[in-house]
């Protein structure tokens, strides 16, 4: 192969700040960790890293002045290419640090980092347009004659993938230089095509709400093997892999409990620390999903040393985008890579119903997992009876499926059913309700 067709991987340099009395969910050494995994993820090499703690944010270049020279001076050394901030900068900040850089350095920041890697990641016209539109939204405040031009000279990118500029791969460099009024009509165009798929969403989902299957919706922080539970149960090829974000398009697959009961397990996108604003949105239209589910499985990777940071981050991250309170098990994940014998001590255990340590690799603690969902849905339940005309037999046939019918007899108007259902499913059948008189 000719030596060209290689694309050439980025040298990354990573910074990190702290402001001196605040308190990080997760230590800025393991921030910057999480954020040398994120641009190796976007395909870049990471050749170092430095940190300062300062008494508060330099408003025009984020880091103060003298350590800013500190690292240009290390970059040249080092012959990095990009230097990725793990905070989000401001377009002030941007600026004013490219013009100390020069525009042969590319300057992220971990949104711009995290946008790239959604948009490598999205496969469905949904996921695809959601991640055009945070990246716009990024774009925009940032686009000024200065940005424009540091586009067109930034050019090459991470693996080959058009990361250019402010970093963002996707629409293109091209679209860097269009103006502001331009990139807001490309908003508005995006934002109505979201909607026409967001409807055909939620007619998808009206119907399946008519099947009654209840929806286990699976959440957690990235790389916590949200996808591998998935696959494992359901046998399906979700794309799990050793990346972060690997799945940012939620799947929803059928499968069946021990008891037979059917449910639909849906896998959503990770979170992480510091998500960008524009991307919280993006998720909160993903995980529309999870608004229609009846039980959440957080999921965790136990072997990890920030697991306890690691389920705040999600809990906090669910209770911004609304998801409605339901019952939640907690899963400890991995357990195959743990030595300890109890999971580590998490001081809000009272908000799960149950915990379950399981190896979704190796199928370990899955049957315990599934005993446990079968013990949430049974305190979920509901005890009625019913009369359903004889007409009706896909009503009964339903029944079966989304519950447990514990009688069943003939009368002269029809099947009556002593049933256990989800509560959630009790209005749709409050017109066939029984009454032995
Ligand atoms: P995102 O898409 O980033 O949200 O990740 P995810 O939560 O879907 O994780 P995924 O299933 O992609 O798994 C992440 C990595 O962890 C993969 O390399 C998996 O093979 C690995 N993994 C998942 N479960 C286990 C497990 O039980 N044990 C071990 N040792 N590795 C696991």
């Amino acid at each position: 192969m000719h030596q060209n067709e290689f694309p050439k991987v980025e040298r990354a340099f990573l910074v990190g700040a702290e402001v001196r009395g605040t308190n990080s969910v997760i230590s800025l050494q393991d921030s910057l960790s999480e954020l040398a995994l994120l641009a190796e993820t976007a395909g870049m090499e990471v050749v170092g890293q430095t940190t300062q703690t300062l008494n508060s944010i330099v408003p025009a270049t984020f880091i103060g002045s003298g350590k800013l020279e500190e690292v240009q001076a290390v970059i040249k050394e080092l012959e990095a290419d990009a230097v990725i901030f793990d905070d989000e900068l401001s377009p002030r900040h941007q600026r004013e640090i490219s013009k100390v850089f020069g525009n042969d350095i590319k300057l992220l920041d971990r949104s711009a980092l995290i946008l790239d890697i959604f948009a490598q990641h999205a496969k469905t016209k949904e996921g695809s347009l959601q991640v055009e539109l945070a990246q716009y939204e990024y774009r925009l405040p940032r686009l000024t004659r200065q940005w424009t031009h540091l586009a067109r000279q930034a050019g090459g990118s991470a693996a080959g993938s058009g990361v250019g500029g402010v970093g963002l791969r996707g629409p293109g460099e091209t679209q860097l230089e269009v103006d502001r009024r331009e990139i807001g009509r490309k908003i508005d165009r995006i934002k109505r095509d979201l909607e026409g798929v967001r409807q055909h969403r939620s007619q998808h989902r009206q119907q399946r709400r008519k099947t009654g299957i209840p929806v286990i919706a699976l959440v957690g922080y990235t790389n916590a093997g949200k996808s591998t539970l998935l696959n494992h149960l359901t046998n399906a090829s979700v794309y799990a892999q050793d990346q972060l974000f690997a799945t940012l398009d939620p799947t929803t697959r059928r499968t069946a409990l021990p008891s037979g009961r059917q449910v639909l397990l849906t896998d959503t996108v990770g979170f992480i620390q510091k998500l960008p604003t524009t991307l919280i949105a993006a998720f909160r239209a993903t995980l529309e999903e999870t608004q229609e589910a009846s039980m959440l499985l957080h999921m965790v990777d136990i072997s990890h040393p920030n697991v306890v940071a690691h389920i705040d981050v999600v809990e906090d991250t669910l209770a911004e985008i609304d998801v409605p309170s339901m019952p939640r098990i907690l899963v400890w994940n991995k357990i195959d890579r743990w030595a300890g014998d109890t999971p580590p001590q998490f001081p809000d255990s009272d908000m799960y119903r149950e915990q379950v340590c399981i190896s979704a690799r190796t199928g370990e603690g899955v049957p315990e997992l599934l005993e446990a969902i079968e013990r949430v849905f049974a305190q979920e339940l509901v005890r009625i009876t019913l009369q359903i005309p004889f007409e009706r037999g896909d009503l009964v046939s339903r029944l079966y499926r989304i519950g447990r019918v514990l009688t069943q007899e003939s009368s002269a108007e029809g099947m009556i059913l002593d049933v256990e259902i989800p509560k959630s499913a009790q209005d749709r059948y409050q017109d066939f309700a029984y009454e032995n008189t």
